[in-house]
């Protein structure tokens, strides 16, 4: 094998449903190059045979299956490093993907250490870590601490898979191979900025996870913020991972830490009743806030996320809300100017729209939104490739692009510390519809911070006025 992946927690939920298929994926789509081999590890009582009959079940891992094999193992039992040792000794390279919940994480990562299998310093060794990266900045710390003790920075892979999704990839090229926008973007130009990331369902069968955690520590600290950082960063010197990360981590250092009197919380209706939740439950289900950039290009321009579950569309966007043109005068009459939108549309429907101030035909200065639109999807002829996918892809290439780094996410835990230490410290979250577009405080906190409304998911910007 040129490549062995040893996937701890492999009979878990994210082995079987997430990562061993994009593996699969990734192997036949050629994104990854060499032969990829398999090694379960945990202590599931499996062996190659049983191991490779999991795999076989699903034709998403199926093809893995025939070279496949198991090591049983308590993870912190050296015996069961040394055989993993025995197996992955002729491989060039090796990635240890932890896929079991975080608490397991320091035994395995101080086992691997004690069995030499990390070669510190080695980037041919690799770690996968995947989220919760803690739960706050001491945490996060915590981890950073132990996964340093055993590995360099350049042989750890943090998952954030929001980073991974193409169109995320794409809001990079879109500004930096594009001088028109670039340009502008900044606060001369730019009058505001949101970020959307809206989910239809509720929390389903994850109660024991979501209600200890809540949708700042969710989806704000780690995806929104990673999407807000690609948005409004300097140019990196270069498209390298190193100068990316760079640029990010400077971002998020002018990303003043969230005011808790400048965020609102909202919680579904139904939420109590659901499944493993408790009852008196005080747990945020959407959050909104304005933040704000300190420095030198977005001094004084609000920065607008919001994000929830039991919303009424799934829909991740940014919207770009540019400063309007002088209102100029027509028989006396002040023509109130069209705002000039740029919408990013993340997931679904992936695309760009500008919209537009144009003159309604065939009268004298009327003006009408107009659009001009980019179908992503369009441009690969094809589906697009799933973040999973890229990210397995990314990882077995020893390429950081899509990964933040550990300070990154030290930073992001530094910008929602307040916001959660307030809200878990008293006070109620606003109880919404679901399939509404969350609590009225959200839909007011635009306007408090000095920005308009938000453009709700599924509104056509060319068609819709008063953003
Ligand atoms: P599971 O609860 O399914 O655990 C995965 C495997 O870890 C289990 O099959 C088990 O294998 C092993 N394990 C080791 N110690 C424990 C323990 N104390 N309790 C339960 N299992 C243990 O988790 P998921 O697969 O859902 O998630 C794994 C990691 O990925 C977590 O950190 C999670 O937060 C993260 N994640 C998961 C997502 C998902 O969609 N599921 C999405 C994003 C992140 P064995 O018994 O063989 O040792
Ligand atoms: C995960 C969160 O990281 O991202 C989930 O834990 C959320 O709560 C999911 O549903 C959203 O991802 P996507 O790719 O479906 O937008």
């Amino acid at each position: 094998m040129d490549t062995t992946l040893v996937v701890f927690g492999a009979s878990g939920d994210l082995a079987r449903r997430k990562v061993l298929p994009a593996l699969q994926a990734a192997c036949a789509s050629g994104q990854v190059q060499g032969r990829v081999g398999v090694l379960g590890a945990g202590r599931s009582t499996l062996d190659d045979a049983g191991f490779q009959a999991l795999l076989g079940e699903d034709e998403q891992t199926a093809a893995l299956a025939p070279s496949a094999r198991w090591v049983r193992l308590d993870y912190g039992d050296p015996s069961g490093y040394r055989r993993i040792a025995d197996l992955v000794s002729s491989c060039r390279q090796v990635v240890y993907y932890l896929a079991t919940p975080p608490e397991v994480f320091p035994v395995i990562v101080d086992s691997l250490a004690a069995a030499g299998l990390n070669r510190r310093g080695d980037a041919t060794r690799r770690v996968v870590v995947e989220k919760p990266l803690g739960r706050d900045l001491a945490t996060s710390r915590e981890l950073n601490r132990r996964l340093d003790t055993g590995f360099e920075e350049a042989q750890i892979y943090r998952i954030d898979h929001y980073l991974a999704k193409d169109t995320v990839q794409n809001v990079l090229a879109f500004r930096f191979s594009n001088s028109l926008f670039e340009a502008g973007w900044n606060r001369t130009l730019v009058q505001s900025v949101q970020v959307t990331a809206a989910e239809e369902e509720g929390i389903g069968t994850r109660s024991g996870y979501y209600d200890g955690a809540g949708a700042v520590r969710d989806m704000v600290q780690n995806h929104v913020l990673q999407l807000l950082a690609l948005v409004a960063m300097e140019p990196p010197t270069t498209f390298d991972a190193r100068d990316i990360r760079k640029a990010m981590l400077e971002l998020l250092r002018a990303v003043q830490p969230i005011d808790p009197q400048s965020a609102v919380r909202g919680q579904y209706r139904g939420y109590l009743e659901e499944d493993g939740v408790d009852r008196t439950s005080r747990r945020e289900t959407f959050a909104a806030a304005a933040l704000r950039v300190e420095n030198w290009r977005w001094d004084g321009v609000p920065f607008f996320i919001r994000t929830g579950k039991a919303l009424r569309q799934r829909t991740t966007q940014v919207v770009i809300r540019f400063r309007d043109s002088p209102a100029l005068k027509l028989e006396g009459i002040r023509q109130r100017p069209i705002t000039t939108l740029l919408q990013l549309r993340i997931q679904p429907h992936e695309g760009i729209t500008l919209r537009i101030g144009a003159k309604r035909p065939g009268t004298r200065f009327e003006m009408v939104p107009a659009g001009l639109d980019l179908e992503y999807q369009g441009l690969a002829g094809r589906p697009l490739p799933d973040a999973y996918e890229h990210v397995l892809a990314e990882v077995l290439a020893g390429v950081h692009t899509v990964f933040p780094s550990g300070e990154e996410i030290d930073r992001s835990w530094e910008i929602v510390g307040d916001l959660i230490a307030a809200w878990e410290g008293g006070g109620h979250p606003e109880v919404y519809a679901r399939g509404s577009w969350g609590p009225e405080g959200g839909e007011e906190l635009v306007a408090r911070f000095g920005g308009s409304r938000w453009l709700n998911p599924g509104e056509d910007p060319s068609q819709v006025g008063g953003v």
